[in-house]
């Protein structure tokens, strides 16, 4: 056990003493949490194979799922990728910073552990003052997952982070809440047309607007495991984002959906479990469990996107054995929400 310092630091100005403090950890070939404006992500030198092994230890990740490398200036993607197609440097002038990673082939400067043995490396520059502040004084890229325990879901505060991680990692940067609350739109640009490999915070939509001719793998949409050799991203395999309770995703048209909700509620009431709905400002009053919580309307994907891993978290505070969560559109955000509640229910779906 180490002790973990936790750092507020201001998410617009943040604080250039503490910034620098948390730079001196990831130097040293520390572990610091940060905010970005997905989720917050746990980073480390990405160059320091020490450093990222260290990562996936406190994280208890599988060593075969690479994290993203983080960059400060989209300048840093020339020394850590082989090629750069002009397609992907469309991209980084329109979407960079923001929740968008890019797939390129890796440069020999890149330490296989960091990549996992691939030949290919993610990157992104974050949207958020904090991180890009840390990579800048760290003076390196920062290999940064997801800063929650393997399988578990995102962090998008400090607190979420602190309940997996302390005592494992050195520093916590709080800037409080995550705008955006979902992860990145992991995009393949080693394929031609590019391919999205996890949908995220930058909407498939706008990207066929840049692109014209984008893909979406079958796992981004998938509604059933998909085999492991059709899994080019290594954490597709893995499962995700998954609350300690058992869960269920119910889709289809509200009005069937509502009544099938209350039906599971109340086969699991009677079976003496404590069942918790994930539900919509439209729909949740009309539901009879033990708790009920909703992600906001669903006219406002981004709200719902938000509240998603957080919630997801309370209902494990609340003791929940069983969470039955409504499926929502899968529009915009809503592609990545589907994603992330498909997989945390192990693709437990049933259609009405
Ligand atoms: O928003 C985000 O992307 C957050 C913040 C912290 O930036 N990070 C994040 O990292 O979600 P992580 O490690 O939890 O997810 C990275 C995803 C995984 O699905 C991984 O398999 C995929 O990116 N990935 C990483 N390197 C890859 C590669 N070379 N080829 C294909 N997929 C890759
Ligand atoms: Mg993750």
């Amino acid at each position: 056990m180490k002790k973990t310092l936790v750092l507020k630091v201001d998410s617009l100005k943040p604080e250039i003493e503490k910034i620098r403090l948390a730079a001196d950890f990831i130097k040293k070939g520390g572990l610091v949490a940060f905010p970005t404006e997905t989720v917050y992500g746990l980073g480390a030198d990405a160059l320091n194979s020490k450093a990222v092994l260290a990562l996936f230890e406190a994280k208890k990740r599988p060593l075969d799922n690479p994290p993203i490398v983080h960059v400060g200036d989209a300048k840093d993607v020339y020394g850590l990728a082989e090629k750069v197609p002009p397609k992907a440097e469309r991209l980084m002038k329109e979407f960079w910073p923001g929740p968008l990673t890019l797939i390129f082939e890796r440069s020999s400067v890149v330490p296989h552990v960091t990549v996992a043995g691939l030949d290919t490396i993610a990157i992104r520059m974050p949207r958020h003052n904090v991180a890009l502040a840390l990579v800048r004084e760290s003076d390196c890229p920062i290999a940064a997952p997801s800063a929650n325990l393997a399988g578990k879901p995102s962090p998008t505060s400090a607190e979420h982070v602190l309940e997996d991680l302390d005592g494992r990692i050195d520093v916590v940067l709080d800037a409080g809440p995550t705008h955006i609350g979902v992860e990145s739109t992991v995009l393949d640009m080693t394929v031609d047309p590019p391919q999205v490999l996890r949908p995220g915070g930058t909407p498939f939509e706008i990207l066929k607007e840049v692109l014209g001719d984008v893909e979406l793998h079958p796992v981004a949409v998938a509604e059933e495991v998909v085999p492991v050799e059709r899994a080019r991203s290594p954490g597709m395999k893995h499962r995700h984002y998954a609350p300690d309770a058992d869960m269920v995703v119910v889709e289809g048209e509200m009005a069937a959906v509502v009544d099938k909700v209350n039906e599971l509620a109340r086969f699991y009431m009677q079976e003496s479990k404590k069942v918790g709905v994930l539900a919509t400002d439209e729909t949740v009053r009309r539901y009879r469990a033990d708790v009920v919580k909703s992600l906001g309307s669903r006219s406002d994907m981004g709200v719902v996107a938000r509240n998603l891993f957080k919630l997801l978290r309370e209902f494990d505070l609340d003791g929940a054995d069983v969470i039955i969560a409504e499926g929502v559109s899968t529009e915009w955000l809503g592609l990545a929400v589907m994603n992330r509640l498909r997989k945390a229910s192990g693709y437990n779906i049933i259609r009405v």
